[in-house]
């Protein structure tokens, strides 16, 4: 086929005029997420003038081509380059290879399987202390008696950097608001983490990390001429940005999923393999990261459809893990379904796929076989209910009940 036929038979993107991030949408992203998808297989989201995909098999595309979708503009709806909207971007997350290859194998290198088994023994010891306190409340909030305590408790512990919950959330809502649009949410996280930005700016500091942690290690790797002076600790920082809320969200997800569906919880318990399902599951069905974004590189196509070139593309995670193209009954929270890590993107895909994966892994799954092995049912005292953040999907209210097996 020709330039000028293959020219010929592209077709603008079809116009939504839906505002993903209106309050509406955030309290109920589902109608918004299948407008999206039939819309075609990329749209042009009106109110902020982007394009958005909500389909997996584009969403693939995307991620994975970094050549025409770069990440120089940044994860967030606004272009991190232009002047008015810097923040300091990720050295990992928000540059496209070779500078981010470099950075990402000393990274991996430092997060090696070995580093990781390491911390997965303090994941399992934690976990079955907090679940005795479990145990013995007999009811409790999911999300901040477990979910985040146990994270909270977890995660700063292999990382290396002091992570207190009131300041951690408000940096996480800050984080997580600040990549969408400059809208009432966003002006409110900041000024709710303004009191705590120079105490994280300092935790994740030389000075400031835990000795032997992962952080340290990273420190070690900088002052071995591996990594550029001032990069290890924006990789922590990125760390503590892009690993906490997440997995807390995670958790939150596939134990809210279990608790809705007593069979699923007897599954898990007659096979603690499958607490592995049942996180994965957890975060297909309701993607802690809802959107992240690039920048087209300049004019080109996807699936037929003309794109400009210097625009924001929004990749709409959320969607795209309910993609009926690619999941039967996509809205059934299931942890028998076949091939799910790997397949949902809620981790990512290409170059950037997530880092932190296997610790988030060895997380969730320690909290969840720890609660499996000791509870024998899980039940909602009350429907749980969300917060409204910007990018992410995250419970607010989790209300639960557990026996004790
Ligand atoms: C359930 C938990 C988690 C989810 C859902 C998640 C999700 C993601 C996603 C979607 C990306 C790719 C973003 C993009 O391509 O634009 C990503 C990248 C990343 N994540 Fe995670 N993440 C989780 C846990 C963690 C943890 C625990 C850490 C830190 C230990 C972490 C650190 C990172 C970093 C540093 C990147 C950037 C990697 C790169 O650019 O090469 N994440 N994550």
């Amino acid at each position: 086929m020709t330039a000028t036929a293959e020219t010929a038979e592209l077709r603008d993107a079809p116009v939504l005029d839906i505002d993903p991030y209106s309050m509406e949408v955030l309290r109920d992203p589902y109608p918004f997420q299948e407008a999206l998808r039939e819309a075609g297989p990329v749209a042009f989201l009106e109110p902020h003038g982007v394009y958005a995909v909500g389909r997996h098999a584009e969403a693939k595309t995307v991620l994975a081509d970094y050549s025409r979708f770069t990440n120089s503009g940044g994860i967030g709806i606004q272009d991190v380059r232009q002047p008015g909207d810097f923040r300091i971007p990720s050295r990992l997350l928000e540059v496209d290879p070779p500078d981010h290859t470099r950075v990402r194998a000393v990274v991996t290198r430092v997060l090696s399987p070995l580093v990781i088994r390491r911390w997965k023994e303090g994941f399992a010891e934690k976990a079955d202390a907090l679940v005795t306190k479990l145990i013995e409340t007999g009811e409790f909030d999911g999300v901040q008696d477990c979910a985040e305590a146990f994270i909270l408790e977890a995660f700063p512990a292999a990382v290396g950097v002091r992570l207190p919950r009131v300041e951690t959330l408000a940096i996480g809502e800050m984080r997580f608001n600040q990549s969408g649009p400059k809208n009432e949410l966003y002006h409110a996280a900041m000024a709710n983490a303004q009191p705590y930005l120079a105490w994280f700016e300092e935790s994740v500091q030389r000075d400031a990390v835990l000795p032997g942690s992962i952080a340290d290690l990273l420190f070690q790797a900088e002052e071995a001429g591996e990594l550029e002076e001032g990069v290890a600790s924006n990789v922590v920082r990125s760390f503590v940005g892009g690993g906490t809320d997440s997995t807390i969200s995670g958790v939150g997800s596939a134990l809210h999923g279990l608790a809705r569906d007593p069979a699923q919880w007897d599954k898990v318990r007659a096979e603690p393999a499958k607490v592995k399902a049942a996180f994965e599951e957890g975060i297909r069905h309701e993607s802690p990261f809802q959107v992240t974004y690039r920048t087209t590189t300049g004019a080109t196509n996807l699936s037929g459809i003309r794109l400009k070139g210097d625009t924001k593309i929004g990749v709409f995670l959320g969607a795209v893990n309910r993609d009926p193209r690619q999941w039967a009954d996509p809205d059934r929270f299931d942890i028998d379904r076949p091939q799910l890590a790997g397949a949902h993107l809620a981790m990512g895909t290409g170059v950037h796929a997530c880092i932190g994966q296997m610790i988030a892994r060895g997380e969730s799954e320690a909290l969840l076989a720890a609660m499996a092995r000791r509870i024998k049912s899980v039940t909602l005292t009350a429907p749980a209910t969300y917060r409204t953040i910007n990018q992410m999907r995250m419970l607010d209210k989790l209300p639960l009940r557990v026996v004790s097996a």
